[in-house]
């Protein structure tokens, strides 16, 4: 079982971007978009790249390098050229007084086939 490790608050990732943050030496992507925070890892799959620089579009992140696209829910690509899915990481959102802090699970989530994307 996974557990959460706080890595950030929600000021540090203002809506539309994203921010790196490392749990237990795996470098994760943390991406506000409309829809909420998401945590992928910070590796394309199609190149050894940080998708944390890349550009945050609707909710999905954009690799810098070659352009493809990333679910942030699934992880799955939507464009090439990267063909593999990243991993993702549950988030939950810990507010404490006037801060609102953003844990990540120490875990990827399972992987599942049912194609989703
Ligand atoms: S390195 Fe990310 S799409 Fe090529």
């Amino acid at each position: 079982m996974s557990d959460f490790v706080r890595v950030a608050t929600v000021a540090d990732v203002p809506i539309g971007t994203s921010l790196k943050v490392v749990v237990k030496e795996r470098d994760i992507a943390l991406v506000n978009c409309d829809e909420g925070v998401f945590a992928i890892s910070d590796i394309c799959s199609h190149a050894d790249v940080s998708l944390s620089e890349g550009e945050v579009i609707d909710c999905t992140i954009e690799c810098w390098l070659h352009g493809s696209q990333f679910n942030l829910r699934t992880g799955a690509p939507l464009s090439p050229p990267a063909i593999f899915a990243v991993p993702t990481y549950e988030v939950r959102l810990v507010a404490e007084g006037d801060v609102t802090f953003i844990e990540v699970a120490s875990e990827p989530t399972p992987v599942t086939n049912d194609g989703a994307k």
